[in-house]
């Protein structure tokens, strides 16, 4: 028979590494050993029901959908804010305060950043979550306590336990028994990675996806369901306490930051206090080219004076408080107008749409051509030439079109229908069940020939250094090459002709302004001889670089060399078996299939007969039995920067110590190596559960 105080303890256990893991973000326990807490406490709550309290861990999840949102008044209006854009705009916000107070002068002011997400406000009673509501007209909000319950990051129970004695390293002043009755708000927010990771499930199981981050933690907050809201990564950052009863608070921003977080709060770890408001704007200014840095969108920096009294007397403008000011980020997603939809064919034969935009300016530069991703997508969203539409461009990402402005239409829009025939060569495209993608399978497409050959001779497959995208073009346009294996064949001549062709056409596109004194490129007539002795070199390639360069649809790096590990050259590749290839750790059915189907190709059997003549044919080498050491027994997934050892490198070191790296995440694999800037191969380990470990640790383990 359970205890009580069993049960408390097990209560206040969960809350601290539940805090330790949502709010603090590293966990000191494993998930089964949370299970196993989590799984104890369930057992007693079944054995008692009625010892179960609201701040029990089991009532996150659970409650049943309800008919409606009941109505909350706010016990304090839910102020927004003014906003300012740029740094002089900031600047005529602190000249119009200061004259109406001059204690604005001698003010200190704190910089935080401001979420993309949905405002909400949360109700604590005896430090218990009673309830939570949106932001509503500022007044009244509606009741989403059953939806925000499911957010982790939210404490049911505050002070969060152990949380009393240090915030940061630092012993904490503050009385951390809370209010009788606290009221705080924060802004709820779908981290910008699984938000795209929810999309792609979205996308994937066919149903509709969401917009932005922003939209999505909206939408999935204000619906009636709990369990569907339980299911969405949502997380929160407060930053304000807007009502307070039966106990002290302190009366500044940045305390206030401190004394939330203290409580158990998830605050923000990147606001900063200034005595020089110069050096706050610096600040919110260097954050601006660091936004892409965080883990959720911002569209700018808050700067708020950070004496709340002196604020409070500032009083407002309309429903926008004087004491604080928005300074926004130029924006990333803007309204233009749709002139066409373009479509492009890539490697593979993929047929992608395109938008031809009127031009716009998105965050400091001009986009005239953003990713439509494929045709299904234009349907789902029902875009039409001619529409406006909303254009996003942010960091990294090539811009890509949201979806349209449906409101702006004026009739004239015209649905889109794919082509039938390739754009480049004519020929009909195909459709493979159970791809979104159209392909040109036209093996001599002039379109899939020029990246067929970029793809070839670039670094990571043959690597011929000096025969660029701008050379490839005139090769193909002159009929020297018709696919990669000609390449062996050209000549000195041939590359002499070409050579002078470039010159020709760089002239054409660039004229020298100075027709008398032409100024010389580095020796130019160099160039064939040199691409001659690159082609030449590229022959002794290792067979797992010229099976990359094959550019067979899903076959990358690892999985060339584990494939040249098994079939040892061209030859007993393009004779493997389905059955044979699916052996492979690694390799699935649409891998297997993608091999057998490129070798079956009658183009492809050609291309081979022809780099064999060419004595382009290296031997594999058939690992002998698998080196033994520390690391035997154990599958790798590398993803990102490491930060001393390459891509190769780190392989050569699990595998000279016994291990095995496999190109995706499954529940196989034994750890994944993270580095700087994962990919979504991060999130996936994270999902399934897979130990992450870091350069360093694997280091460890090979010892
Ligand atoms: S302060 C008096 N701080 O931005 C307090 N707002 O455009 C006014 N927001 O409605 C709000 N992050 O939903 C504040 N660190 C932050 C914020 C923030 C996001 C939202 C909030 C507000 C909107 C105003």
């Amino acid at each position: 028979m359970a205890n009580k105080s069993r049960y408390e303890e097990l209560k206040q256990k969960i809350h601290f590494h539940n805090h330790r893991y949502h709010v603090m973000d590293s966990p000191i326990i494993s998930d089964a050993e949370f299970d196993k807490l989590l799984n104890e406490l369930k057992r007693i709550e079944a054995e008692h029901p009625d010892w179960i309290t609201a701040d029990s861990p089991t009532r996150r999840a659970g409650a049943k959908p309800a008919d409606r949102f009941d109505k909350v008044r706010h016990p304090a209006p839910i102020l927004s804010l003014a906003n300012a854009f740029g740094a002089d705009d900031a600047r005529a916000w602190l000249e119009r305060v200061s004259k109406i107070d001059d204690r604005v002068e001698k003010a200190k002011f704190v910089v935080e950043p401001k979420i993309d997400g949905l405002s909400v406000v949360l109700h604590y009673r005896d430090g218990v979550f009673m309830q939570g509501a949106t932001r509503g007209d500022g007044e009244v909000g509606e009741d989403i306590t059953q939806n925000l319950r499911t957010i982790r990051a939210i404490p049911l129970r505050i002070p969060v336990a152990s949380q009393k004695s240090k915030v940061g390293g630092r012993p904490v002043t503050f009385d951390l028994r809370p209010p009788k009755y606290l009221v705080i708000r924060g802004e709820a927010f779908m981290p910008v990675k699984e938000f795209e990771e929810l999309n792609r499930k979205l996308e994937e199981a066919g149903e509709k996806t969401y917009q932005n981050p922003r939209n999505t933690a909206a939408g999935s907050l204000r619906q009636l369901d709990p369990e569907l809201t339980a299911s969405r990564p949502l997380t929160i950052l407060v930053y304000q306490i807007v009502h307070s009863e039966g106990g002290k608070v302190p009366a500044s921003q940045w305390e206030i930051l401190e004394y939330l977080k203290a409580l158990g709060f998830p605050v923000t770890d990147i606001a900063k206090r200034f005595d020089d408001f110069e050096k706050a704007i610096a600040y919110t200014e260097s954050w601006e080219k660091k936004r892409d840095d965080l883990s959720y969108e911002t569209d700018g920096m808050v700067i708020k004076i950070d004496d709340l009294t002196l604020a409070a007397e500032l009083g407002f403008v309309g429903k926008d408080p004087r004491g604080a000011i928005a300074f926004k980020f130029p924006a990333r997603e803007v309204t233009t107008t749709l002139n066409d939809i373009g479509v492009a064919v890539g490697r593979t034969g993929v047929l992608t749409p395109y938008a031809v935009l009127e031009a716009v300016e998105i965050g400091g530069v001009i986009v005239e051509r953003a990713t439509l991703h494929n045709f299904d997508y234009i349907a789902e969203k029902d875009i039409r030439v001619g529409d406006r539409v909303l254009v996003k461009r942010a960091g990294e990402v090539i811009p890509y079109v949201i979806g349209p402005v449906v409101d702006a239409r004026k009739g004239k829009e015209k649905k889109y229908k794919p082509p039938t025939k390739c754009p480049a060569c004519g020929q009909d495209v195909e459709h493979f069940e159970g791809e979104v993608a159209w392909y040109c399978v036209n093996a001599a497409c002039p379109a899939q020939l020029v990246r067929n050959i970029e793809h070839f001779v670039s670094r990571g497959a043959m690597d011929i250094e000096g025969l660029g995208s701008e050379l490839v073009k005139i090769l193909i346009d002159s009929d020297l090459v018709k696919d990669v294996a000609d390449i062996f064949k050209l000549t000195k001549e041939d590359l002499a002709i070409i050579n002078e062709e470039l010159t020709r056409r760089r002239r054409a596109k660039n004229p020298p302004k100075n027709p008398v004194k032409v100024t010389k490129r580095k020796e130019p007539e160099k160039r064939p001889e040199k691409l001659l002795i690159a082609i030449s070199a590229s022959k002794n390639k290792p067979l797992p670089k010229l099976i990359i360069g094959l550019g067979i649809r899903g076959v990358g790096e690892v999985m060339a060399s584990d494939l040249s590990e098994k079939f040892t050259d061209l030859d007993s590749l393009a004779n493997a078996k389905f059955d044979a290839l699916m052996e492979i750790e690694g390799v699935g059915p649409s891998i297997a299939e993608s091999v057998v189907d490129w070798f079956s190709r009658p183009f492809n059997k050609q291309v081979l007969r022809k780099l064999k003549t060419a004595g382009v044919w290296p031997k594999g080498e058939k690992k002998s039995a698998r080196k033994e050491g520390a690391l035997t027994g154990l599958t790798f997934v590398v993803t990102g920067t490491l930060p001393t050892l390459s891509r190769d490198g780190v392989k050569e070191f699990i595998e000279s110590n016994g291990g095995k790296v496999t190109d995706s995440v499954s529940k196989n694999t034994g750890y994944l190596v993270l580095g700087e800037n994962p990919g979504s191969k991060f999130e996936k380990a994270k999902s399934l559960g897979v130990k992450i470990i870091d350069e360093n640790e694997l280091r460890k383990i090979a010892k």
